[in-house]
């Protein structure tokens, strides 16, 4: 926005990033700030500072406090804190370790319904009582304003940009508009609010998507006054974006801005120093989920671990969204498919997904007791096995070296009835139970009833087997005792088959680990790699037809890609793997934060045209770009010279139309009437 001074330096702004989910880790939001750390730091420095909101719970296992440097900083500080703000200003503890400033929402509640008052009047945004979530959001989006202001008016050498992720955070963009804060704002959605409300329900989302009325549409969900919130911020920031090129699609029409541009969400690609150490990796971790299988199936464990694959699906439980229904229904398909064509194949399949539980299953607790005492006594039969043989050994004298290794006298009696005792404990009348927890829910649970529907129910005939952990994962777990990252690693392939998602990070990050996925063309990552890649399946990044294809045959489609990943060998898994892990520097911050450098800077010359006269293009000089270079296998589409080229973000956007996203298209919409690939 045009601000008071108009000559702040353009050079090296100040940059604020502000989001929910800064050092508060809740979905894809958090990762999308982490892993982008390291790049904005290379670009930032000391000038750099996320704003979060602050949790005494995880807070100090997630920063360091420090005291600032930066005079203006220090004073506003200070002047909010003697106004009885609560704020934790540190570092932190992520690569890159940068500057955060965490504000304590509680501590200014008693001014809730004065702000929500100013809201009303300035805005006309109503707000109900009792939405937890809006009052935070609220709170929290008249701190950040308050902190925005009180520091532009005493930092007035340069220009300070803002930039706000979600809903959540961005009622300062409205409040910075209206109080003429002279601060240059960005706002990124990484989803609709009404979009995720109305995919959630059962409504032909893409179809109608033109047709909807907003209004009446967020009234009857009860979010009306959420959904100004997100529409004004989208509205008063200079430069609005969203994370992929179908969320562009859907914001123009559900909040009424058509977004300036996409900026594509990257990750923090590690490379391993030895080319296959991610294959390395994979053994160690599947050799743990082993662990916890053979536990979980005693008794029923009659099936051949080096011929099982672990497939698996995780995110918020989100039923629908997630695509949690398809993947169901086509692993009962896969379990028929795989009995039907005489399959040694098993696939264990595993739902990551956190709802509401009591305490982990006895069942499943069991499980893994009486393998790990089963596991204990043959260790120590074992030890007792070594020490006879070496006494044996050792005094030997005689004729026949056989009596030596004799079985009968090394195994005593009372070795043996603490084994059988021990193979006792492994028969279990029942089958291997489908959820490790008890569920709150379990009557109505959407996955279990539709696990119930089709019967896959973990018994011996089944190919295909179940494990539904309805919490995240955590080494420190009793059961399943693995970080999310290593059980990822230890999969053979993730299935993401999503009806609503904006981007979806869990495929992409099996990418950068090497582990194939299969996405679909609605999800901003799946259209994101069909866009670049021309065979993404290829390359182990299998993407369902969701946009054009009936669910019967989107459903056949995901079955057919599980079923034929079923027949891979060994040696084409591990080929495939090292395929997928060779697609990382599509998704590298390194890469993909020239898309953020691009949205700030339109920022800044939309705010203060006159300090960009003199420069015809962008400058991205303090953005460190690598040279583009991936293996030369996979096929990439023509026309791209780097994955930032997806990105839409130039003034010449304005001009033009929905059309223009590239790839997507409404299907009301008449084919020919679009003039894509629309190369920028
Ligand atoms: N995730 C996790 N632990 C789990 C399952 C998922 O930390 O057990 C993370 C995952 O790594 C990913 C995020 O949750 O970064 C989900 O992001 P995504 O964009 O896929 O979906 P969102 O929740 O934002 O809709
Ligand atoms: C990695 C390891 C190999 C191992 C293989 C198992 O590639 O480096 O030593 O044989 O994983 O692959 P699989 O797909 O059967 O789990
Ligand atoms: C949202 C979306 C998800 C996306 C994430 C990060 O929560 O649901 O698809 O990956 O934000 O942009």
């Amino acid at each position: 926005m045009s601000g008071t001074l108009d000559r702040r330096d353009v050079k090296e702004p100040q940059l604020f990033e502000c989001a929910w989910e800064v050092a508060n880790k809740v979905g894809g939001i958090y990762t999308v700030i982490k892993t982008k750390v390291p790049v904005t730091v290379s670009e930032f420095g000391d000038r750099y500072c996320l704003i979060g909101p602050l949790s005494y719970k995880t807070a100090p296992m997630e920063v360091e406090a420090k005291e600032p440097t930066d005079p203006a900083l220090i004073s506003t500080l200070q002047a909010m804190r003697e106004s009885g703000v609560k704020c934790l200003y540190g570092r932190w503890l992520i690569e890159g370790a940068p500057n955060v400033l965490l504000f304590d929402t509680s501590s200014q509640y008693h001014k809730l319904d004065e702000w929500k008052g100013d809201l009303w009047n300035l805005a006309g945004i109503p707000t109900p009582p009792n939405d937890h979530e809006t009052n935070e959001t609220i709170v929290f989006g008249y701190l950040v304003a308050w902190f925005l202001g009180e520091y532009t008016s005493r930092q007035l050498k340069t220009t300070v940009v803002a930039h706000f992720h979600e809903w959540q955070a961005g009622l300062a963009i409205p409040l910075c508009r209206k109080r003429h804060i002279d601060v240059c704002t960005v706002f990124t959605t990484h989803a609709t609010l009404l979009g995720r409300y109305l995919c959630a329900g059962s409504v032909d989302f893409y179809n109608n998507l033109q047709y909807f009325d907003v209004d009446h549409e967020a009234g009857k969900r009860g979010i009306y006054h959420r959904y100004c919130i997100e529409r004004s911020a989208a509205h008063c920031a200079d430069v609005f974006t969203t994370v992929s090129h179908i969320t562009a699609y859907e914001s123009e029409h559900l909040l009424k801005r058509k977004p300036d541009g996409v900026l594509p969400n990257g990750l923090n690609v590690v490379k391993f120093s030895a080319m296959h150490e991610f294959q390395n990796l994979h053994a160690i971790a599947k050799a743990k989920i082993n662990d916890f299988v053979r536990g979980h199936f005693y008794g029923h464990y009659d099936f051949d671990l080096d011929n099982t694959l672990y497939m698996f699906t995780a995110g918020r439980y989100e039923y629908r969204n997630k695509g949690v229904d398809m993947f169901i229904e086509s692993l009962a398909r896969l379990n028929y498919q795989l009995k039907s064509s005489g399959s040694s194949v098993t696939v264990v399949a595993f739902i990551i997904m956190p709802a509401a539980t009591h305490s982990y299953t006895i069942e499943a607790l069991k499980g893994q007791a009486v393998t790990k005492q089963l596991r204990d006594t043959v260790t120590e039969i074992q030890n007792r096995i070594g020490q006879r043989l070496f006494d044996k050994a050792s005094r030997y004298t005689g004729e026949n070296i056989n009596e030596v290794a004799s079985v009968d006298d090394l195994l005593s009696d009372e070795d043996k009835i603490l084994l059988k005792r021990r193979i006792f404990a492994l028969k279990r009348n029942s089958l291997p139970p489908v959820t490790t927890h008890n569920m709150a829910d379990d009557a109505t649970d959407p996955i279990l009833n539709q696990i119930r529907r089709v019967q896959l129910f973990n018994s011996s005939s089944d190919r295909v087997k179940v494990v539904f952990h309805p919490d995240f994962l955590n080494s420190n777990n009793p059961i399943l005792g693995l970080d999310y990252e290593e059980f990822v690693r230890g999969c053979h392939m993730g299935v993401f088959p999503s009806y609503y998602e904006p981007w979806g990070y869990t495929p992409a990050e099996c990418t950068v680990m090497g582990i194939p996925s299969i996405t679909t063309n609605l999800s901003g990552f799946g259209s994101f790699m069909q866009d670049l890649i021309e065979s993404p399946e290829d390359e182990g990044c299998y993407v369902v037809d969701r946009r054009s294809k009936s669910i019967e045959d989107s459903v056949n489609e995901l079955t057919n890609y599980m079923f034929s990943f079923c027949q891979k060998s060994r040696r084409q898994r591990i080929n495939q793997r090292n395929r997928v892990e060779r697609l990382s520097p599509l998704l590298d911050w390194k890469n993909l934060g020239i898309e953020y450098s691009k949205a700030r800077q339109l920022a800044m010359r939309r705010a203060y045209p006159d300090s960009f006269e003199e420069w015809d293009e962008f400058d991205f000089s303090g953005v460190e770009k690598p040279p583009f270079s991936v293996p030369g296998s996979p096929r990439y589409r023509t026309g791209m010279a780097t994955p930032g080229d997806l990105g839409t973000l130039t003034e010449e956007m304005q001009g033009l139309t929905t059309s223009d996203y590239r790839g997507w298209h409404g299907a009301q919409e008449d084919d020919e009437s679009y003039p894509f690939p629309l190369v920028m």
